[in-house]
């Protein structure tokens, strides 16, 4: 069969040349290009977006609660009142009185910052990137939870950065495997350039750090001299609690933050925001403004005017109400349809329920047969830079309707049913033990 062809106009050695779909440019990309992978997830929303699969799969908030009028409105007399200066570039370091406002939101998890302290970005996916430019080098050691969200392990990746995990259980982080990770690290030679953690309704385990332990990986971080990246997404949607203090709350010069509006909003404004200490601040900021010149100056008043002009608190109050009944549908299901050899978190915020599969069950080996019955999810490999994760899979359920949620779950039950069943008749198929680096397995987030 003959290759298949595009125009030769767009071919980049000049007029004439046969262009193939073979990249020409393949000795040529950086190092770094080799460890950014195609998101397991982006991979599957092709698949998964199709009507007929339920996806447990992708975190999108589900923004159909939002009051567009009223948003359409604020918008509109942002463009009429303020467009020149909407429309205009503008600081690097974020506008003054967004980043006011975003002080305003911070201290509802105890965070006393001052404006001076924050600098805007597009998404809090933007402020890894920034942290992750500002201080590693290639081979540095970043620590992170085990699992870890997907997007800052590929961040840390494309900077040549090694993901070193640290064991989690039910209360979050383990402070003595955090300890010994650290030790560890620095015994192989090697340079911890901070610990990125997720303490509320973690992405993916669905767990948060208790308060107590909160205290102890500060000060395990105090002694060690180990600057802490706490990203805090969804702190303020929890179901049944009042926020927790924030780490940053109580170590504002060892603690640089991550907060965003993409889950109390929507995140199609890409505004996300960093809090650091000054220093840090400054190196932030110029990283900014090589990235960007200016975080969208349209997103920032955009957001601005919403919570200037709006309930934000209700709406936010609104949205966890909402993703508690989409919880309560997805444990309910569980309950009923999910083998009693499988266990899974029972989370009190956030978005995820993250489930240990039967033992010897490979979630990535089952969601080609998952897909087929049409429900999709994550397997638990996509948030370990180890391979570990074999035997978990992610399950989301802020999108899907709750009525989608139980069939997605009974058919998934359906699936590790038939399973389990080819398990018993023909034995083992799959792959032996994950390998271990320095990271525990997250055996018993349960
Ligand atoms: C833990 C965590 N951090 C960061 C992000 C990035 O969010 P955004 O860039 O939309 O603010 C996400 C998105 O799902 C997330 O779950």
């Amino acid at each position: 069969m003959d290759e298949p062809t595009i125009p030769e106009r767009a071919h980049p050695r000049g007029r004439g040349a046969r262009q193939t779909r073979l990249d020409i440019y393949v000795d040529r990309y950086a190092t770094r290009t080799q460890r950014m992978k195609a998101s397991e997830i982006r991979a599957l929303f092709a698949v998964a977006s199709r009507p007929e699969v339920v996806s447990l799969a992708g975190g999108m908030p589900n923004i159909s609660g939002l009051p567009l009028d009223a948003v359409a409105e604020t918008l509109g007399e942002l463009v009429v009142d303020r467009g020149t200066q909407a429309m205009q570039y503008s600081s690097g370091q974020g506008d003054p009185g967004l980043r006011e406002q975003i002080c305003t939101v911070m201290a509802l998890e105890g965070v006393a910052a001052h404006p001076d302290d924050v600098v805007v970005t597009v998404g809090s996916q933007q402020g890894l990137d920034l942290i992750t430019r500002v201080f590693c080098d290639p081979g540095d050691v970043v620590l992170c939870e085990a699992p870890s969200y997907v997007g800052a392990l590929g961040v840390f990746g494309s900077y040549e950065c090694e993901v070193v995990h640290v064991a989690m259980d039910d209360q979050g982080l383990q402070p003595e495997a955090l300890r010994h990770t650290i030790d560890i690290v620095r015994a192989a030679g090697k340079r911890v350039k901070f610990l990125y953690t997720i303490p509320n309704f973690h992405n993916p385990a669905a767990v948060t750090l208790s308060a107590q332990r909160r205290t102890q990986v500060l000060d395990i971080c105090a002694d060690a001299d180990v600057l802490v990246v706490e990203d805090n997404p969804y702190g303020l949607l929890g179901f049944d609690t009042e926020p927790m203090r924030a780490i940053r709350a109580d170590g504002p010069e060892r603690v640089v933050y991550l907060g965003s509006f993409s889950k109390t909003f929507a995140p199609g404004f890409r505004v996300g925001w960093v809090v650091a200490p000054h220093a840090v601040r400054d190196k932030l900021v110029r990283a900014q403004e090589t990235a960007t010149l200016c975080p969208p100056t349209f997103s920032q008043l955009a957001v601005s005017a919403y919570l200037a002009n709006h309930d934000w608190r209700g709406q936010i109050k609104s949205f966890a109400s909402m993703y508690r009944e989409h919880r309560d549908a997805m444990l309910a299901a569980l309950d009923e349809h999910f083998p009693t050899t499988a266990s899974w978190t029972r989370p009190a915020g956030g978005f995820y329920v993250w489930v240990t599969l039967p033992s010897g069950l490979d979630a990535g080996a089952m969601l080609s047969r998952a897909v087929t019955a049409r429900v999709a999810y994550v397997p638990g490999t996509a948030f370990y830079a180890d391979g570990n994760g074999t035997t978990a899979m992610r399950l989301s359920y802020c999108y899907p309707t709750p009525e989608r949620i139980r069939e997605g779950v009974r058919r998934l039950a359906g699936v590790m049913g038939t399973e389990l069943e080819l398990r018993e008749m023909f034995g083992a198929t799959g792959p032996g033990l994950p390998s271990r680096g320095y990271s525990s397995p997250n055996t018993d987030l349960t």
